[in-house]
């Protein structure tokens, strides 16, 4: 089988160069996600963090020991997986390091084309890094957790003005143009009961909330945890009911019945662009809609969803074309 960054993050352990964690609470492993065993038993030996949905579910069926967020700290070690987000990354090492006994070993490995080098010579600039491998189109570094904690800085995140977001999560430092130009078409036309389909941090929510007209309810669905909780804490009203749904579109069904879903789909899961994302939340959209239900979404002008739409809806037109843009409202 191909091995992938998670294979190289075991490596050192694997040919003994690292003493796995032994006892209570052994390691935490930040961005889990399942590891090929090699003969270790790593599920008795992790704590993990998964907050994306369908990595929180794989890991939990691989009998992985998971929670979408920790608080815990006094682990004997921590592994981290790194993502595409480089600030994300860095504040997992800082939290890795908040929550690992002094002189536990943390243990960073990501892919080449993820920014690994980048954050070895962000970490070599706090403390010495004691080893290194690279396998798999992939690096893993190792280093000893500093006898002072806190001392892996970083720039504290600056939340957009007015809402709660963070690294990671989509477009924290500033709104989405398409999100933005979607918000100018939702003026008294929506109403009844509507979802948010990737709602990320709640922006178009809160937009709703503002714009449309006597909502019963408004489901929020959203994949990554951290943001769904930063939209409970941006998205709020007296009037109409809320629901705050962690949920993988892709791969749970959606059991409501909706008058109107409000999207900006996802249309990588990492570079390039893959356009079957977005093709599979309107597959998913058409389902959930009740028959006259509409959709209102906007998507990346050059991105192939037409098809989709005319397999999913009985009509579709483009309400608008800007700045690269296409707006689109489909009829169930
Ligand atoms: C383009 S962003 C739009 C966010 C927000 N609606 C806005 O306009 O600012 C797409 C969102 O979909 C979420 N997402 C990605 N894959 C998902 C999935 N399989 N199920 C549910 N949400 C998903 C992402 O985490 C992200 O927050």
């Amino acid at each position: 089988m191909k091995g992938d960054a998670r294979d190289t993050l075991t490596l050192p352990f694997e040919k003994g160069l690292l003493d796995l964690p032994a006892g209570t609470p052994g390691g935490l492993f930040l961005n889990a996600r399942p590891l090929n065993t090699h003969n270790l038993n790593w599920q008795n030996l992790l704590t993990c963090e998964q907050g994306q949905r369908a990595d929180f579910v794989a890991l939990g069926s691989a009998n992985f020991k998971v929670y979408p967020s920790l608080k815990d700290a006094g682990f004997e070690c921590a592994l981290v997986l790194c993502g595409k987000h480089k600030r994300l990354n860095e504040m997992n090492l800082v939290r890795a390091s908040a929550a690992t006994r002094e002189g536990g070993m943390i243990v960073v490995a990501g892919d080449k084309t993820a920014g690994i080098a980048p954050l070895r010579k962000f970490v070599s600039k706090f403390c010495e890094i004691e080893g290194s491998l690279s396998k798999h189109h992939a690096v893993v570094f190792w280093f000893r957790n500093p006898e002072k904690t806190g001392v892996l800085g970083i720039e504290p995140h600056q939340s957009l003005e007015g809402f709660e977001t963070a690294p990671g999560m989509f477009s924290p430092d500033n709104i989405d143009a398409g999100s933005k130009l979607l918000a100018t078409f939702l003026e008294k036309r929506i109403g009844g009961n509507v979802a948010d389909f990737g709602a990320g941090w709640g922006y178009l929510s809160r937009e709703i909330l503002e714009k449309g007209r006597t909502l019963h309810h408004l489901d929020l669905y959203e994949s990554d945890w951290a943001s769904l909780e930063a939209a409970k804490l941006n998205v709020t009203s007296e009037t109409t009911r809320l629901g705050f749904h962690w949920h993988d579109l892709l791969s749970e069904p959606v059991t409501r019945s909706y008058d109107w879903i409000i999207m900006n789909p996802p249309f990588h899961s990492d570079r390039p662009a893959e356009p079957a994302i977005g093709q599979t939340f309107i597959k998913v959209a058409s389902r959930a809609l009740r028959k006259g239900g509409r959709l209102l979404m906007v998507a990346n002008r050059n991105l192939p969803y037409e098809n989709a739409l005319t397999t999913g809806f009985s009509s579709h037109q483009r309400l608008s074309e800007d700045q690269g843009f296409k707006v689109i409202q489909a009829i169930r």
